[in-house]
C-alpha cells in the first residue's frame, strides 16, 4: 500500500507540473527534504513537518487564489487520506504561518512550523535562491535591475504584496533579511553560507554592470 507521503508527492507533481515561476515541484521537494532534516535535529513531529512542507504551496495565494482562503486542496487531500481534524488544523496553521510578509512576518507557533518556515526560506537564498528570483522576475515581467530605483525598506504585508520591484531590489527587500529571521540553529548555519554566496554574486554583478570586471 502506498503511504500518504508517496501520495502527497504524486499530488504535488501533478499540481506544479507546468510552473515556471520558481514554485516548481522541485522547490517543494527540496523544502520537504530540508524540513525533514531540520525536524530530525529539532526532534519535531516528522509526519506533520513532512505533510506541511509537501502541501505548503498547493493553496498559495499567487498560485491558487481561489482555494487560498480555505485551503481547499490541502484539506481535501488530507481528508481523503483520513487524517484527523486536529492534525489537519495543525498542518493548516503551519501553512498559514509560513510565508514571508515583510514586517508582519509571523514566528510559527509550533516547532514543526519553524522547521517548515526555515526550509522554505533556505530555498529562497543561495545559488538556488538566485535562480528562483530571476525565474520569478522573468515570469512576472520584472526588470533585472534599474540603477536609479532604490529598494524599499521595512514594508509591511500589504505594502510588500503590492510592491513591484526589480529582481536585484528583491535581494534587499527580502533575501538579505532571511538569515536573521531563521528559527532554528541548523538553518542559521546553512543560511550563513548561502547569504555570503549571494553577497559575492551581487558584488560580481555590480562590477560587471559598472564595467569594472
Ligand atoms: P515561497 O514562500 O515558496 O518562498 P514566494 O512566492 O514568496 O514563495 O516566492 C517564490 C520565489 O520567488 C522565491 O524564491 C522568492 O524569493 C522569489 N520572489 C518572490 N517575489 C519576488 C520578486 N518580487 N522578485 C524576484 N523574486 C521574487
Ligand atoms: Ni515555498
Amino acid at each position: 500500500m502506498k503511504t500518504i507521503i508517496e501520495d502527497a508527492i504524486a499530488y504535488i507533481k501533478q499540481i506544479f507540473e507546468n510552473d515556471y515561476s520558481g514554485h516548481d515541484v522541485f522547490h517543494t521537494l527540496r523544502v520537504y527534504k530540508t524540513a525533514s532534516n531540520i525536524a530530525c535535529k529539532e526532534k519535531a513531529d516528522i509526519l506533520i513537518v513532512q505533510l506541511a512542507s509537501l502541501l505548503h504551496d498547493v493553496d498559495d495565494k499567487k498560485l491558487s487564489p481561489l482555494t487560498y482562503e480555505h485551503k481547499d486542496r490541502t484539506i481535501k487531500f488530507l481528508k481523503s487520506h483520513k487524517v484527523d481534524e486536529t492534525t489537519i488544523n495543525r498542518i493548516c496553521t503551519i501553512i498559514d504561518e509560513v510565508s514571508f510578509a515583510g514586517t508582519d512576518t509571523i514566528i510559527p507557533s509550533s516547532i514543526e512550523g519553524k522547521c517548515v518556515q526555515d526550509a522554505d526560506r533556505l530555498d529562497a537564498i543561495g545559488a538556488i535562491g538566485i535562480a528562483r528570483a530571476f525565474a520569478y522576475g522573468g515570469s512576472h515581467n520584472r526588470a533585472i535591475y534599474i540603477p536609479n530605483v532604490p529598494p524599499k525598506k521595512d514594508m509591511n504585508k500589504k505594502e510588500y504584496s503590492k510592491h513591484k520591484s526589480t529582481t536585484i531590489n528583491h535581494f534587499y527587500e527580502k533575501l538579505f533579511l532571511l538569515k536573521n529571521m531563521m528559527n532554528t540553529q541548523t538553518a542559521k548555519e546553512i543560511a550563513e553560507h548561502r547569504e555570503s554566496y549571494m553577497k559575492s554574486y551581487l558584488d560580481e554583478f555590480m562590477a560587471e554592470w559598472n564595467g569594472e570586471s
